[in-house]
């Protein structure tokens, strides 16, 4: 039995055959409408969310499955002081998958501790964030076809930025990636990443804190939300919140054939006026999103073709 907590769980070759997987469902729907009949996810939202936890679902219930779970943790019995071991545990009997949210940290990997069936995290904290990132890659190879030899500029809240975390860490086991870190002072790519997993693999990069002067050698520009529920202070929220707004004006100097991504949802940092812009790739994301999740269950489940 295999738990996905973080994106390195799956190996580079076991990513490649998702994407295969994802491409052929795009393909060829029908094929496989029933191939999770009788098996149940349980989706496990102790944290808000409208892409993952209904992603989730729509996968599952597009491969003939069935769903079960909460959206909050108010509408659980977490609200009564349960654990996060006990919840899952118990949940562990009525299904025969898990996909969790939890604003914790490490929660995910306290579930897989006791958990009879997969887990799957479906972000935890400001850490990881897997099939998020998933979703990324088939987007990235949708539109690029590769995944080495690129330059990614990753703007916005990266210290907060689960998304951030896990695609860096997903991008470090192909060659020929540069990174480019755009941020303020203070939500700047944590330390760790930059030691364990960007130093290690030796990953050329640089960090700035201005989108104008580095958009120009962008292949692919990742735009993400500054993540006001982690703040302890509001008052540096309101200060930081509206720090980078990509707008039609900035993008005149970019590649003609730049990838826009961002995880979504979106606040400020990107122009509704963008949205039309061919190379605006974010809503390609969520689709993207729930073709993978549906290659994941089926390989989680043993139920790849
Ligand atoms: N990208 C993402 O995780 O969105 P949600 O928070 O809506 O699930």
């Amino acid at each position: 039995m295999k738990h996905i907590l973080d994106i390195t769980d799956l190996s580079v070759e076991e990513i490649g055959r998702l994407i295969t997987v994802a491409e052929d469902i795009i393909q060829n729907a029908d094929q496989y409408q029933d191939v999770c009949k009788r098996k149940k996810l349980a989706a496990l939202f102790f944290e808000p969310s409208t892409r993952t936890r209904l992603s989730f679902e729509a996968a599952m219930l597009e491969l003939g499955g069935s769903v079960i779970g909460f959206s909050s943790a108010a509408s659980s019995s977490s609200a009564k002081g349960e654990s996060v071991s006990d919840t899952v545990k118990v949940v562990s009997y009525y299904a025969d998958i898990i996909a969790m949210r939890h604003p914790k940290e490490g929660a995910p990997v306290a579930a897989a501790a006791v958990s009879d069936v997969p887990i799957i995290n479906a972000g935890d904290g400001g850490h990881n964030h897997p099939t998020q990132t998933l979703a990324d890659l088939l987007t990235i190879h949708r539109e690029k076809g590769r995944f080495n030899d690129i330059t990614v500029g990753f703007c916005g809240d990266l210290k907060f930025g689960r998304t951030v975390h896990s695609l860096v860490s997903a991008l470090s086991r192909y060659t020929g990636i540069r990174l480019v870190f755009i941020s303020p002072e203070e939500l700047k790519i944590p330390h760790y990443i930059k030691t364990d997993i960007v130093e290690k693999n030796h990953m050329p990069y640089e960090e700035t804190r201005t989108m104008e002067s580095v958009l120009p050698e962008l292949d692919i520009l990742y735009m993400t939300r500054v993540q006001g529920e982690r703040f302890f202070n509001e008052a540096d929220y309101i200060r930081l919140r509206d720090c980078y707004i990509l707008t039609p004006d900035k993008l005149a100097a970019a590649k003609k054939d730049l990838c826009i991504l961002h995880p979504l949802p979106r606040v400020n940092e990107i122009s509704r006026s963008i949205d039309k812009d061919p190379r605006a790739c974010y809503f390609k994301q969520v689709e993207n999103g729930k073709y993978m999740r549906m290659a994941l269950i089926m390989m989680l489940l043993g139920l790849l073709p």
